[in-house]
């Protein structure tokens, strides 16, 4: 049986998990995408929730916890995988587009474990589960030029991205197996971005960072891509009136969760950011709050 710690067999053992001959028959059984949907702004779940107050209905707490040590004997990388990937959840796409340094190889693959970092600078963190050494074609490609172009996923073309995740061989362009739209006119990056992402980035390599395996000690097992941002594209229709931000409800966005499951967005709602003096009543309304909670606690039964 193949080593199910090594992350190359890791990866080909899930892989194979998840392709179920009955996947087509699955998905059959479903209701149908509904196109219709639009956005939909509601209240939050309690609009009358107040400081100290926990949360905002019987939720279940009362469930106990089970321990999981990520080290135990029966445990394996696939199992650490799997719990992370559908605990860690939603979790935003990047469609990262790469060349080689003649710009003749062209790569286009998702990524989800990713998130900015930083505002100034511009900063965001990829993590490509494959070590420098047996490095994934963006890896190599962003190794070799420093460049590449974020691209943000949308529910129109999702199943072009998650086509581009294939396994192709270095030198087969996803562009091709996708069949979206490279746009050439990237103002401080060779790679091209996605014609049909609606908010792409262009961003050159700031630093790399190798990580150990734990499991198979002396080997590489994942690296962290930190790229900082050197210029950006927004769809007219979807930049809010003012030109400053983004309208959700034409971004689309879709998310990465846990297995094969990806995430849409169809409600969404507000909560201002809270302000220690004028919300919680300043250190008297958290001295308050404190008593609160004490004799809460001590007349529990
Ligand atoms: C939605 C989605 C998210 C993914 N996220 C990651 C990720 O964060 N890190 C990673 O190494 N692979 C991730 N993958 C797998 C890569 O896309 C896949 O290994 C791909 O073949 C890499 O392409 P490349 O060799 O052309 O760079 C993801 C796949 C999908 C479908």
């Amino acid at each position: 049986m193949a080593n199910t710690n090594d992350p190359k067999a890791a990866e080909a053992a899930l892989k194979a998990a998840n392709r179920r001959a009955d996947f087509k028959q699955i998905e059959a059984s479903r209701p149908v995408f509904d196109q219709s949907t639009t956005i939909q702004f509601t209240q939050p779940p309690d609009p009358d929730w107040a400081y100290g107050s926990g949360s905002n209905r019987a939720w279940d707490s009362s469930a106990g916890h089970t321990s999981i040590d990520p080290y135990a004997a029966d445990r394996t990388l696939i199992d650490n995988y799997r719990l992370l990937v559908s605990g860690i959840v939603p979790r935003p796409i990047a469609f990262v587009s790469t060349c080689s340094r003649d710009g003749k190889e062209q790569n286009l693959a998702p990524f989800s474990f990713f998130q900015f970092v930083n505002v100034d600078p511009p900063v965001i963190a990829l993590a490509v589960t494959s070590p420098i050494g047996a490095a994934k074609d963006t890896l190599r490609n962003l190794l070799d030029t420093g460049e590449c172009v974020i691209n943000i996923v949308s529910e129109g073309f999702i199943e072009a991205v998650n086509a581009a995740s294939v396994n192709a061989p270095y030198g087969a362009s996803e562009w091709d197996i996708s069949g979206l739209t490279p746009v050439y006119d990237t103002k401080t990056v060779l790679p091209p971005r996605v014609k049909e992402s609606i908010f792409s980035i262009e961003a050159k390599l700031e630093s790399v960072r190798n990580f150990t395996s734990r499991l198979n000690p002396g080997t590489k097992s994942g690296s962290l891509q930190l790229v900082e941002v050197s210029h950006f594209w927004a769809r007219d229709d979807a930049l809010t009136p003012d030109g400053k931000a983004l309208d959700i409800s034409v971004l689309r966005p879709v998310s990465r969760l846990g297995g094969l499951s990806y995430g849409r967005l169809t409600q969404v709602f507000d909560l201002p950011r809270p302000d220690f003096d004028q919300d919680v009543g300043g250190s008297e309304g958290y001295e308050r709050l404190k008593r609160g909670r004490k004799q809460r606690e001590n007349s529990a039964p």
